[in-house]
């Protein structure tokens, strides 16, 4: 293995596995949905002294609203604690949060600890962590073209104009670089509606390991996996290329 490993600056990670890890466990899902806030909550501080300046997980897609009512409410519920008791250990851990995905379908009392989280958190430099919350990449990219075409009626700006920079500037992930490295859990090879726009490069890392057994030996396992491959961006990258 090398001596200076690669960090990937951006880590994203697709949390899944949480309802069948408890199910082998003869439990209930939601008993799983919280055991992976818990994992969460913990693979963020093994993340920030490993160097990774952005993790971005997928906790609550566009079409997960499709599970059912007890699921989808007991997953809110879940969330609304995490980010409510999020302030404190942030500030303990020099992390900044916040939230992509459409918040208007969120209730009031979640957009209010969002945004007071979001607001807490904005100065703290450690390790920037973004929670994607009824996101959907699909939702988001009609979200950025209605806005460009906005501007486009309002006479400010040009078709021929717009370009790849200004969709990203428009999408909700404006302020993150694009992920290096993309983690799925528990088996499955998809992306399920995750940032499709910024993962044109991104590497991809699957594991078998359900989302809340993942822990710093498998972050660590993945980060390897990152540093051994040779990302070319279309080009020739490789040394024996050069
Ligand atoms: C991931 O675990 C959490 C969410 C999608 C909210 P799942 O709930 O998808 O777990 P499985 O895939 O059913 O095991
Ligand atoms: C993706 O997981 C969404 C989140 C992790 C929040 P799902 O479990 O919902 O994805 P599919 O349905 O297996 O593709
Ligand atoms: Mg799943």
């Amino acid at each position: 293995m090398e001596e200076n490993k690669k960090i990937p600056q951006h880590v994203a990670i697709i949390l899944d596995g949480n309802g069948r890890w408890a199910k082998a466990k003869g439990l209930p899902r939601n008993y799983g949905h919280k055991q992976g806030a818990k994992a969460v909550e913990d693979i963020l501080v093994v993340a920030r002294d490993m160097g990774i300046k952005y993790l971005t997980v997928y906790a609550f897609s566009t079409e997960n609203w499709n599970r059912p009512e007890t699921e989808v409410s007991a997953l809110m519920m879940i969330l609304r604690q995490y980010l409510k008791s999020s302030i404190k250990k942030s500030m303990k851990n020099n992390v900044r949060c916040q939230v992509i995905g459409e918040r208007s379908k969120l209730s009031s009392d979640i957009q209010d600890a969002i945004n007071e989280l979001e607001t807490a958190t904005a100065g703290n430099t450690g390790l920037t962590f973004t929670i994607a919350i009824n996101y959907g990449s699909r939702d988001e990219i009609v979200r950025a073209v209605r806005k460009i075409a906005a501007e486009c009626e309002d006479g400010k700006l040009k078709p021929e104009d717009i370009s790849e920079e200004m969709i990203s500037n428009n999408l909700d992930t404006a302020n993150l670089p694009d992920p290096d490295l993309m983690i799925r859990t528990c088996g499955e090879q998809r992306l399920s509606n995750f940032l499709l726009w910024q993962c044109a490069y991104t590497e991809f890392y699957y594991t078998d390991i359900a989302w809340p057994d993942f822990d710093e030996k498998q972050l660590q396992m993945a980060v390897d996996a990152y540093g051994n491959r040779n990302r070319k961006f279309g080009g020739l990258k490789n040394d024996s290329e050069a």
